[in-house]
C-alpha cells in the first residue's frame, strides 16, 4: 500500500493520539503516506482530509483527545453506506484504513471490510466494553482519575460524617466502577450487570454506620446502573444523535433516595468528561502504542477486518466479526473483588 488512512470514531479517550503517533511512525519508516481524516465519517464525506506526517505528531504521545477530531456519526446506519465511504476514500486515493474506536466505531470498520475496502480497528474507549481484548485504550486512565477522585473525595466524606456517592462513565457496562472500586477502596460499587435494591443499599449503610461505627461511606455507581425496582432510572429521557439515550444523573438520584431513607447525609459527585480527558497514563500510552503498531502489520499485510486485541499479555489479531454486537461485560467472579471491601 502506496497510501492509508486513519480515521478516528466515538467518544474521546486517552492514548487516541498515541494511537495515531504510532501509525504515523510506521508509514514514515515505509515510506508509506498518511493521510488523516478529520472529525470522523462524516469528516470523510465532507472531504476534511490531509496528510499526516512525522512532524505532526511530535510530542502528543502524552496528550488526552485526539489532534484528528472525533464526532458519533450516523454513517453506516443506511443500506449504501458502505459504498458512500469506498468513495470517499478513493477519492483521496487511501488504499487501506485503520479505525480507532470502540463497539459502535468498529461495528463501522466491519461493514467496510466486508464491504471489500482493506481496513483494521484499534480497540479504543473509556467503558472497557469491546469484546476481543482484554483491554481497550483509555480505559486504565479513566480508571486511575476516578481513583484519585476517590481518594481525594474521602476527606469530605469523612470530616462531614457523609456518605459520598460517586458516579462514573461505562455506558451498559460496570468496569470502570467495579476497577475504580477496588483501587480507591469504595464500600460499594453499584453496575447494570448486578440488580440491587434500595433496600440492599441502605441495610449495608446501616451495618457500616451503626455496628461497624463508620462515620462515612463511599459509593460507587456506574451511569447505566439501575435498581431493580426501577427507583432509580440511568436514562435521562433524552436521545443523542445516534438516538441512545443520553445517560448521566443516576448518582444525584441515588444519593436523594438514601438520605431520605436512612438519614444520613449524603452527596453526588459525578465525575462525567473528567474520566475522558486526563493525559494518558503511561500503561495506557504503551498500550495504545502495541496495538496500534499491530493494527498497522495487519493492514499493510493484507488481514482486513481484524481488530488488534489484548490476549493475555499479547496483542492478536481478532477477527471482528467475533467482537461486533457482543458486549464485554464485568463477570461475576470479578464483581465479587469489589465487593470483598464493602
Ligand atoms: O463511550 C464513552 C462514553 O464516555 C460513555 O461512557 C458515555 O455514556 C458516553 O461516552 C457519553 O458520550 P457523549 O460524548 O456523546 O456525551
Amino acid at each position: 500500500m502506496k497510501r492509508i488512512g486513519i480515521i478516528t470514531s466515538g467518544g474521546d479517550a486517552p492514548g487516541t493520539n498515541a494511537c495515531i503517533r504510532t501509525v504515523a511512525r510506521r508509514c514514515a519508516y515505509d515510506g508509506v503516506e498518511l493521510m488523516g481524516i478529520f472529525d470522523s465519517w462524516d469528516g470523510l464525506l465532507a472531504e476534511n482530509v490531509r496528510p499526516i506526517t512525522r512532524d505532526d505528531v511530535t510530542g502528543i504521545v502524552a496528550t488526552a483527545g485526539t489532534m484528528l477530531r472525533s464526532s458519533r456519526s450516523r454513517l453506516f446506519l443506511s443500506a449504501g453506506d458502505e459504498e458512500k465511504a469506498k468513495t470517499a476514500l478513493a477519492k483521496h486515493g487511501i488504499e487501506g484504513l485503520v479505525v480507532v474506536g470502540g463497539n459502535g466505531s468498529q461495528t463501522a470498520t466491519l461493514k467496510l471490510a466486508e464491504a471489500g475496502f482493506p481496513v483494521v480497528g484499534v480497540p479504543k474507549t473509556i467503558d472497557n466494553d469491546l469484546a476481543g481484548t482484554e483491554l481497550t485504550v483509555g480505559f486504565l486512565t479513566a480508571v486511575e482519575m476516578c481513583t484519585h477522585a476517590l481518594d481525594n473525595l474521602r476527606a469530605t466524606a469523612e470530616s462531614h460524617n457523609r456518605v459520598m456517592v460517586v458516579e462514573v462513565m461505562g455506558r451498559n457496562v460496570g468496569w470502570i466502577a467495579v476497577e475504580a472500586s477496588i483501587a480507591g477502596g469504595a464500600d460499594m460499587a453499584l453496575i447494570p450487570e448486578f440488580p440491587f435494591t434500595l433496600d440492599d443499599v441502605c441495610d449495608k449503610l446501616k451495618l457500616r454506620h451503626e455496628k461497624l461505627g463508620r462515620n462515612y461511606s463511599m459509593i460507587v455507581i456506574a451511569e447505566g446502573a439501575t435498581d431493580s425496582e426501577g427507583v432509580l432510572q440511568a436514562a435521562s429521557g433524552v436521545k443523542d444523535k445516534l438516538g441512545r439515550e443520553k445517560l448521566g444523573g443516576v448518582g444525584q438520584l441515588l444519593a436523594r433516595e438514601l438520605e431520605s431513607r436512612t438519614g444520613y447525609d449524603a452527596r453526588c459527585t459525578t465525575l462525567g468528561y473528567l474520566q475522558r480527558c486526563a493525559a494518558p497514563t503511561a500503561v495506557d500510552r504503551i498500550l495504545a502504542t502495541r496495538v496500534s503498531d499491530k493494527a498497522y502489520d495487519l493492514l499493510i499485510n493484507g488481514q482486513s477486518g481484524m481488530l488488534a486485541g489484548l490476549r493475555g499479555f499479547e496483542v492478536q489479531a481478532v477477527a471482528l466479526k467475533d467482537v461486533v454486537g457482543k458486549e464485554k461485560r464485568v463477570t461475576a467472579e470479578y464483581y465479587r473483588l469489589a465487593q470483598l471491601f464493602g
